[in-house]
């Protein structure tokens, strides 16, 4: 491959550790700053992968990590913000973490670029992401990945996927960690639409743009071959974890009721603005770039939420121990 020296923002994180691992497998150099290196302990072993402990939104960080790399990968992304003082929030209306991590840092992304000389970038959006989209989530990703294209003199591709999903994904196996101990499951926004795409796609992607010089400028939507409700997509989780169980829609009272309530809680399942990105379909019009044929949920799922999956092991032996 043309580019052989990557440093990836966000490496350490879900999504970050197929895509440094697709990377290495091609016997690329890749460098992965994470905050808590014991986050990315799943990368030590990768022989050409370095994890440095370090702060990319300190100064100075993200230029002197990326001297001397062929391109940047940028995944950072937070699914929560603080609300904010006003004073503290963008001119686009969203909350400081979303403004530091969308917006701020795929600025840094770019800027870095243009200091250390590298003139390749892969940005993660979001799919829906809009400067009017009704969460601030959503606008604050497009906010990003339009500093992003606008960079001069650096070829720059986007990606927007819809909600991704492998072993350790944490849409999903919440729900299935849910169907192993609830009878009913209330679902918030049942009818909002989304088309899972599966990990080592979205990672595979990524792999595939780097050295095309046609994704140059562009931006890419990766979905799954099917579309489903929330409600289908969590009795399609139930049915993969073996369980039987009532799947309740709530209505937009309700909905908001929850995710106010669940808001409360210091490990956040569901916001307000995480309904508010449901409001758009997280749906892809085009197929899936690069050739590459997206695995269904189904075929590749229940290896990790089956009941003889590792997950359900997992909980099984703890129930046995008493714990
Ligand atoms: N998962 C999905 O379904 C999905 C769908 C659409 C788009 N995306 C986008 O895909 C990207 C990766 O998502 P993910 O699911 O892999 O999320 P994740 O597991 O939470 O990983 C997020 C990464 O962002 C980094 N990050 C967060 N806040 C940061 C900050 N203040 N400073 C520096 N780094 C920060 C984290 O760095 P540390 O390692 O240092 O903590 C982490 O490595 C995000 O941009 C997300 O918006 C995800």
């Amino acid at each position: 491959m043309r580019h052989r020296d990557v440093l990836v923002v966000g490496g350490a994180g879900f999504v970050g550790r197929h895509v440094v691992a697709a990377l290495a497998a091609r016997g690329l150099r890749v460098t992965v700053p994470a905050r808590r290196r014991e986050r990315a302990r799943a990368l030590l072993t990768l022989p050409t992968v370095e994890v440095v402990q370090a702060d990319v939104g300190q100064p100075g960080v993200l230029e002197r990590l990326a001297a001397g790399r062929d391109a940047v990968v940028n995944l950072a992304g937070v699914l929560h913000s603080r609300r904010g003082r006003a004073d503290e929030r963008g001119p686009n209306d969203y909350g400081p973490d979303f403004a530091r991590v969308h917006v701020e840092l795929a600025q840094a992304a770019v800027n870095a670029c243009h200091a250390a000389g590298v003139k390749r970038l892969l940005h993660m959006s979001a799919l829906g992401a809009d400067a009017q989209a009704p969460s601030e989530y959503l606008r604050s990703k497009a906010i990003g990945e339009r500093a992003a294209l606008a960079a001069e003199d650096i070829a720059v591709t986007v990606f927007q996927p819809s909600v991704i999903f492998g072993p350790e994904d944490a849409f999903l196996n919440l729900f299935a960690q849910l169907a192993r101990f609830v009878p009913v499951l209330a679902v918030p926004s049942p009818d909002a639409l989304f088309q899972p795409v599966y990990v080592r796609d979205v990672a595979e992607a990524f792999v595939a743009a780097l050295d095309d010089r046609e994704t140059r400028g562009k931006r890419y939507g990766l979905c799954g071959p099917r579309r489903y409700t929330l409600r289908e997509l969590i009795e399609a989780v139930c049915a993969m974890t073996g369980r039987r169980r009532l799947v309740l829609g709530l209505g937009p009272r309700l909905s908001g009721l929850q995710a106010r309530v669940l808001e409360l809680s210091p490990v956040k399942l569901l916001t307000r603005d995480n309904l508010r990105s449901m409001q758009v379909p997280s749906v892809c019009e085009a197929p899936f770039p690069f050739g590459i044929q997206p695995a269904a949920l189904e075929a590749v799922a229940p290896a990790w939420l089956g009941p003889a999956g590792p997950r359900a092991r997992y909980t099984g032996l703890r129930s046995h121990a008493g714990r």
